[in-house]
């Protein structure tokens, strides 16, 4: 069956935008048709430097653009959820940025829609999508590592003291695990599983009153383990390890990663390279291109009850540190 070419709008200019809207070029199944922003200046910019057909002075005036197919939404974590049921109302496909949502009421709203009007939605958890990512799943379920028993990640940076910024901001669902904590805490699902049986957490409030950093220890059954680490106040290794009862895997960079190596007996077995010149963004843009091609409402990578699960982990964690965003 002939894959067909899918024509993107582009919700939101900021800095995630522009990135995929470059990859959006790398795609094979992508034609970069639209853009909307609050303001015309700003998407008539972004439609400039990014080679893209249409810019629109509102989000509005982009769901109604009958040409755009899909919509990725790239707008602060407190506004998905209203950017995005816009996009299904109006009959889009969506990819919405990660964190799906801030909490997991919200994505419950946005999966309820979508699916009872048969609509294509995925969360941007492009990692998944990654070559060596793939790699990694293939040798687990080659049993190359043996029985799983054992996750490490970290994701963390340092990022500049401003509080206004959607980072520290309160206002903009600001803190490390919304915005760089989903990384490791899909990975640990992705490997162990969506239910882990304990989690036990800690973190750091600034005092912009957002968490700075954080750990987490996450128990599964039969003894399985993950421990996890965010950041946004220092930089961290950001790498994954996983062990199992024959060997591990190291992920260097795992959330963007374009390596992955195998080791048994303490010694390196393999090592997965992958070579792209795109960012990383084309993979999952591809995904979609071809779920939609298929007549698929959801991807099988990335479903919605996981990252539901997995929102529901960010959500029990959030709690044990008290912390709630002002318009929540
Ligand atoms: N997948 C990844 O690697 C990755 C990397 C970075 C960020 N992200 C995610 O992508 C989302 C956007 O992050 P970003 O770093 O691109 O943010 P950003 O640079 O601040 O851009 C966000 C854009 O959202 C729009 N927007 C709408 N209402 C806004 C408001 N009240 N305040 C600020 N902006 C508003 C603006 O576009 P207009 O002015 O054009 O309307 C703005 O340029 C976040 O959910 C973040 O977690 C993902």
């Amino acid at each position: 069956m002939d894959e067909k070419i899918i024509k993107w709008g582009i919700l939101g200019t900021g800095g995630i935008a522009s990135t995929f809207a470059k990859d959006l070029a790398f795609a094979k199944n992508a034609e970069r048709t639209a853009v909307g922003s609050r303001t015309k200046e700003s998407a008539t910019k972004f439609a400039e430097s990014h080679d893209v057909s249409r810019a629109y002075g509102s989000y509005d005036e982009l769901l109604q653009d009958s040409d755009v197919d899909a919509i990725y939404v790239a707008t602060p974590h407190p506004f998905h959820k209203e950017n995005v049921l816009a996009c299904l109302r109006a009959g889009k496909a969506v990819l919405c940025e990660k964190p799906f949502t801030v909490n997991s009421r919200e994505l419950e709203e946005m999966i309820q829609y979508a699916r009872e009007n048969k609509l294509f939605l995925m969360e941007a958890m492009w990692t998944r999508f990654l070559p060596p990512i793939v790699k990694v799943r293939e040798w687990i379920a080659s049993g190359e590592i043996g029985d799983v028993l054992l996750v490490k990640a970290d994701f963390g940076f340092r990022a500049p003291w401003d509080p206004e910024w959607r980072l520290l901001n309160p206002a903009l669902g600001g803190g490390a695990l919304l915005d760089a904590g989903i990384y490791p805490v899909s990975f640990a699902s992705m490997i162990l599983g969506t239910n882990p049986e304990k989690i036990l957490s800690t973190a750091h409030i600034g005092e912009t009153g957002v968490d700075e950093q954080f750990s987490i220890i996450m128990s599964y059954p039969s003894g399985k383990t993950a421990t996890l680490n965010g950041a946004i106040r220092v930089g961290l290794t950001n790498e994954a390890y996983i062990h199992g009862t024959e060997g591990y895997i190291r992920v260097p960079s795992f959330l963007s990663a374009k390596s992955a190596t195998l080791y048994k007996n303490g010694e390196e077995v393999e090592t997965f390279k992958d070579d792209r010149n795109s960012a990383g963004y084309a993979f999952e843009i591809e995904e979609v291109g071809k779920c939609l091609s298929q007549g698929l409402v959801e991807s099988s990578v990335i479903p919605l009850d996981e990252s539901l699960e997995i929102m529901k982990i960010m959500d029990q964690i959030r709690a044990q540190w008290g912390l709630k965003y002002p318009f929540e």
